[in-house]
C-alpha cells in the first residue's frame, strides 16, 4: 500500500532536484535531455500520476493536485531557462559574427521613370482615349517621305546638309535616305495606304524620335522627341481640328487652360497654325518662361495639303487635319524644366525630383 507521506516527500525530493539540475543547465540540448527526464513519460511524476488511481479516495484529489502543481513549476522553469539559454546563443553569435548593428541601414531606393518618358505615356493616353491608332514608324526614313510627298520641295530649307542628317553624305542617289527630321513621314506613309476610292477614316499618332543638325544648348539638341498625328474622314473641319488641340492642351496642363491660335506656314498644311497656352507658371502675368508675353508655343498645326493627299495617290478634295508636338518641349513647359539636355544626361539628383 503506497503511504501518503512518502508520495508527498517523494515530490519534494524531485522538486530540489529539478529545480538544482536545471539551474545548471548550459545549453540547450541538455535542458531537452532533462525536460523529457522530468517531464516526460517514462518520469518519476508520472509514475506517480499514474499510481494516483490506487490511493485511497480521500488522497486521490490532493496527491493528483500537487504532483501537476510540480509538472507546472518544472515545466515554468525550464521554460525560463531556455529563453536564457537561446538569448545568451544569439548574444554569442552577435558578438563574433561580421554584423555592425551600428551601420546606417542600405538604401532602398525604387527608380521610376523619367520625366520624359512620362510624358510620352501622358500624351499617347489622352489620343487612346479619343480612339486615335499609336504607332511608332522608322526613324531611318527616305526624302521622298520626309519631304517629296509632304509638299516639301527639292530646294526647300529644311532639306540643306546643315539641317539633316543624311546617311551618306556623298550619296549621288534621287531618293537619298536619312535620319527623319520630324514624325511627318509617318503621315505621308501611312496615307499612301489609304484607297482612293473606298476611303477610310484614319486617326492616328505616331510618337519617336527625331534628328536635326542642330547644336546642342539648352533649348535644343540632335535629337528629341515628336508626336506627330492626323485624322481623316469625309466633312473633317478646322473646327475639328481647334476641339482636339484644345482637349489636348487641357488634359495635359490643366483644364483651366487656354489655348491661341496663331496663323503660320507649314508646307503640308493649308491653313497652318501654331498653338500657345497660357503660360502655366504665372497665369498670363508674364514670367521668364513665357518670355514676360503670358503664352507659350507648343504646338504646329493645320489642315492636310491638297499636295500631301495627291501624292499619296488620293482625291485632292480628301479632308484631314493634321498636328506636331515636340515632346521634350511640353515636358519642360509641364515640368518647369529649363534645359534639355537634363533628359537625357541621367543625372539622378535631377531624375529623383519627378
Ligand atoms: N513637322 C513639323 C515640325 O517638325 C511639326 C508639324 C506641324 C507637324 C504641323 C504636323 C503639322 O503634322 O500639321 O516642326
Amino acid at each position: 500500500m503506497l503511504e501518503v507521506s512518502d508520495l508527498r516527500k517523494k515530490l519534494d525530493i524531485i522538486r530540489q532536484q529539478a529545480f538544482i539540475n536545471i539551474e545548471k543547465i548550459n545549453d540547450l540540448y541538455e535542458l531537452q535531455v532533462t525536460k523529457t527526464q522530468y517531464l516526460g513519460k517514462n518520469s518519476a511524476i508520472n509514475d506517480i500520476l499514474k499510481s494516483v488511481t490506487q490511493l485511497p479516495h480521500q488522497y486521490r484529489i490532493e496527491i493528483g493536485q500537487l504532483t501537476n502543481k510540480l509538472k507546472k513549476e518544472i515545466s515554468d522553469k525550464i521554460t525560463i531557462k531556455f529563453n536564457e539559454l537561446e538569448k545568451k546563443l544569439i548574444d554569442e553569435k552577435l558578438k563574433d559574427s561580421e554584423i555592425d548593428l551600428t551601420l546606417p541601414g542600405l538604401d532602398f531606393s525604387i527608380g521610376h521613370r523619367n520625366p520624359l518618358l512620362k510624358t510620352v505615356d501622358d500624351i499617347a493616353n489622352i489620343f487612346k482615349n479619343l480612339g486615335y491608332q499609336i504607332v511608332s514608324g522608322n526613324e531611318v526614313e527616305n526624302e521622298e517621305y520626309n519631304f517629296n510627298r509632304l509638299n516639301l520641295p527639292a530646294n526647300h530649307p529644311a532639306r540643306a546638309m546643315q539641317d539633316t542628317f543624311y546617311l551618306d553624305n556623298n550619296s549621288k542617289e534621287v531618293n537619298r535616305w536619312l535620319l527623319r527630321t520630324h514624325a511627318t513621314n509617318i503621315t505621308a506613309r501611312i496615307l499612301s495606304k489609304q484607297n482612293k476610292n473606298k476611303q477610310k477614316v484614319e486617326a492616328v499618332i505616331s510618337l519617336g524620335n527625331v534628328y536635326r543638325k542642330d547644336n546642342d544648348d539648352a533649348t535644343h539638341s540632335h535629337q528629341f522627341m515628336q508626336v506627330d498625328g492626323f485624322v481623316v474622314a469625309p466633312n473633317i473641319t478646322f473646327a475639328n481640328l481647334k476641339w482636339t488641340l484644345n482637349h489636348f492642351c487641357q488634359q495635359m496642363f490643366g483644364l483651366e487652360t487656354k489655348t491661341r491660335l496663331r496663323p503660320s506656314y507649314f508646307p503640308f498644311t493649308e491653313p497652318s497654325v501654331e498653338v500657345d497656352v497660357n503660360c502655366p507658371m504665372c497665369k498670363l502675368q508674364g514670367c521668364s518662361l513665357c518670355k514676360h508675353t503670358g503664352w507659350i508655343e507648343v504646338l504646329g498645326a493645320g489642315m492636310i495639303h491638297p499636295n500631301v493627299f495627291t501624292a499619296a495617290g488620293l482625291d485632292e478634295a480628301t479632308a484631314g487635319f493634321a498636328f506636331g508636338v515636340g515632346i521634350e518641349r511640353i515636358a519642360m513647359i509641364k515640368y518647369g524644366i529649363d534645359d534639355i539636355r537634363l533628359f537625357y544626361n541621367n543625372d539622378l539628383r535631377f531624375l529623383k525630383q519627378f
